[in-house]
């Protein structure tokens, strides 16, 4: 269900009541449930009352019905994936799997792989046949997240399934038809991608049949109080920890906030305060400085500006973590590094070019890939 949108009629109950508890939660409306209610039921996890997210939802309701490609845009922590399950939930094909693919987390032959299966020997590593998650979708959906960083060669692949819902498995000359609704889900901006040539402007055409914007949660802070909410009854639940209430003043920072890394970050920041509250009310102290207003956050809505914004919160969150270790330097700088030289390993296609793009030698990538343990990173 989505539980925010039926907040407004029917409140859950009220976290500041003494002696809830839950062990999951059922935000199911009391009495008469409306049919539009009843297949909301199928999922607990989507709060949103404000105006915009209640459009959002009727809109993805009216789309949910068609098998027509989805193309979801929004900011990093926005809540595209919750809306991909939800286009799929609401759907004919329910009750059809949901398979998710992280095309940014894999190497452009690992996801090619992953994409379309393999059969045995179509190159070292394949010991034996493996069946591709677009046939693993067959008769549901499949969610290309991050469809943004899926490289050239790959968008041709795309753009026939998307035409034809036909492919081969790497290795393979059988054809093989699928019936899945695709889903694809980014956080750059497409259209500018295609301007710059980094993305096909036929697969872009054939992905953007209905596309969802899912706004950044600065543009609907209504909704921030009953997230906070939402989250703390499910941290607390997962702590065994009875905090109850969220005071005026904390309630008035996270409202106040602009929240580059949107709900994904304020999950976040609940969760940690969750952990460390010692009483049943979640204090403003709880909070990390940037949120209190106490450290400077940097906000944007171009690329770099949000790159700093969202550095200006790994950074926080960093220290804060590390606790006093008096080691921030060394310890920050090593976990961008090995995130960073990990990553550029992934994507390239030997470790020369992996130098290459990182601008150092192959000597220290060479030794930076020991220290960081990052053999498993490599093809
Ligand atoms: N409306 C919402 N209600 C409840 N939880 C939400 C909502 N929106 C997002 N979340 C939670 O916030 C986190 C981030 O959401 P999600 O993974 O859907 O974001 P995303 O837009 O896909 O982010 P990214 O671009 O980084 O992949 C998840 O834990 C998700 O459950
Ligand atoms: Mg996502």
């Amino acid at each position: 269900m989505i539980a925010g949108l039926l907040h407004r009629d029917n409140p859950p109950q009220s976290i500041s009541e003494k002696g809830f508890s839950t062990s999951s939660i059922d935000l199911k409306p009391k009495g008469q449930a409306n049919p539009l209610d009843e297949k909301l039921t199928s999922y607990s996890n989507w709060v949103g009352a404000s105006q915009v997210m209640r459009d959002l939802f009727k809109h993805v309701q009216k789309l949910a019905k068609s098998s027509a490609t989805v193309l979801i845009l929004g900011e990093t922590g926005a809540g595209k994936e919750i809306i991909g399950r939800a286009v799929h939930e609401l759907s004919p094909r329910c009750s059809g799997p949901f398979i998710r693919v992280n095309c940014g987390a894999l190497s452009e032959s690992l996801l090619e792989s992953e994409l379309f299966g393999h059969v045995k020997g179509a190159f070292t590593n394949a010991i034996e046949n493996r069946v591709g998650r677009f046939e693993a979708a067959h008769g549901g959906t499949i969610l290309l997240d991050e469809i943004n960083s899926v490289s050239q060669n790959l968008q041709i692949n795309l753009l026939r399934v998307l035409q034809e819902q036909q492919f081969e498995r790497v290795g393979d000359t059988r054809t093989i038809s699928v019936d899945c609704r695709i889903i694809a889900a980014t956080n750059r901006d497409l259209a500018e991608m295609v301007d710059d040539g980094d993305f096909r402007e036929d697969l872009y055409y054939r992905l953007n049949v209905l596309p969802i914007y899912v706004p950044p949660l600065r543009d609907r802070k209504e909704d921030i109080p009953d997230l906070a909410r939402f989250f703390v009854r499910q941290y607390s639940a997962q702590n065994q920890k009875l905090v109850l209430n969220i005071s005026a003043d904390a309630l008035a920072h996270l409202e106040r906030y602009q929240w580059p890394g949107n709900v994904r970050e304020l999950r976040n920041y609940i969760e940690r305060a969750v952990v460390l509250a010692e009483q049943e009310e979640l204090t403003a102290d709880l909070l990390p400085a940037q949120v209190r207003g106490e450290a400077p956050i940097r906000m944007g809505r171009t690329d770099r500006s949000e790159m700093q914004a969202l550095c200006a919160e790994l950074v926080a969150r960093g220290v804060s973590d590390l606790g006093e270790t008096g080691n921030y330097h060394e310890q920050m700088i090593a976990l961008v590094e090995r995130e960073l030289i990990a990553q550029i390993l992934r994507t390239s296609r030997s470790q020369s070019r992996a130098a290459l793009r990182l601008g150092i030698n192959r000597n220290t990538l060479r030794k930076k890939i020991e220290d960081f343990r990052l053999e498993s990173e490599l093809d």
